[in-house]
């Protein structure tokens, strides 16, 4: 069998006294959406920061690729293809979204020294900020300030910082969340086509997204995992359904 391009194994990770993360096993296989489900407090996001590296597990391994990268930083781990967007978008509102994306495009090509002449110059910083902004139906957006756009299109510009750094691995944390539905529908469009590119793991609420995106959904509880399969199967377990009685049934 293929390695996956993403595996996680045993990591666990406590806040106090509460298991936030549980001895938890997960693959990230190569062109496949994973959806990561579960109930407020979960441990989804949780789990995102051990994978990234933005949360220290108490036990437990990442391995990216075959390569185990658990004491990797953050940013080690980024420069290794791992791309992350957050529950809540960490942009540079003042700036434009050429700005904010051309910062990527430049640390991936090893460009951040002086960074600001450098994009003004260089042709190529440009052209690939441009290719991206158009990958994900900005380009004509370009030199808007980013706080001035939609909640949707700051998502989009998420995504195009994601894609900046050259991704092995994309991990999407709610990316849908607090999106009309044209704009939802718009953005999973996208997701649906980037997995040719990248393969994604995609923590979300919205069910009706999850089940026609996802090859393969994993259910968390209470940091663990208790139903992992395709949509079809986790959409009739009866122990998915019971976990989300009183919360957002998943159907
Ligand atoms: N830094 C922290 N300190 C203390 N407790 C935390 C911390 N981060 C998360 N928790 C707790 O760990 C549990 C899991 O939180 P997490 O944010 O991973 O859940 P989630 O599945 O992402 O939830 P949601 O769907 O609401 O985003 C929750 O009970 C949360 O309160
Ligand atoms: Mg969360």
């Amino acid at each position: 069998m293929t390695e996956p391009m993403l595996r996680a194994r045993g990591l666990a990770r406590t806040f106090g006294g509460l298991r936030a993360v549980d001895d938890l096993d997960l693959d990230l296989a190569h062109a496949e959406i994973h959806a990561l489900i579960g109930p407020n407090g979960a441990g989804k996001s949780t789990l995102i920061g051990l994978l990234c590296g933005t949360i220290t597990p108490d036990r437990g391994r990442v391995v990216l690729d075959g390569r185990d990268i658990t004491r990797l930083s953050p940013a080690e781990r980024a420069a290794r293809g791992l791309a992350r967007s957050f529950q809540v978008p960490r942009l540079a509102a003042p700036l434009s979204v050429r700005r904010n994306v051309m910062l990527p495009v430049a640390a991936a090509r090893g460009s951040c020294f002086r960074f600001w002449r450098a994009c003004r110059s260089d042709r190529v910083l440009q052209d690939e900020t441009m290719r991206i902004l158009a990958r994900v139906g900005l380009e004509r957006r370009a030199d808007i300030a980013v706080g001035t756009l939609s909640h949707g299109e700051r998502r989009l510009v998420e995504i195009a910082c994601a894609l900046a750094l050259r991704p092995r691995v994309l991990l999407l944390d709610e990316p849908l969340a607090g999106l009309d539905p044209a704009s939802g529908a718009g953005l999973a469009a996208l997701l649906a086509t980037l997995t040719e590119e990248v393969p994604i793991l995609l923590v979300e609420h919205d069910m009706d997204a999850v089940f026609r995106l996802a090859d393969r959904v994993t259910v968390l509880v209470r940091g663990r995992r208790i139903a992992q399969g395709p949509p079809a199967v986790i959409r009739a377990d009866p122990a998915v359904r019971e976990a989300y009685l009183g919360d957002e049934a998943p159907c």
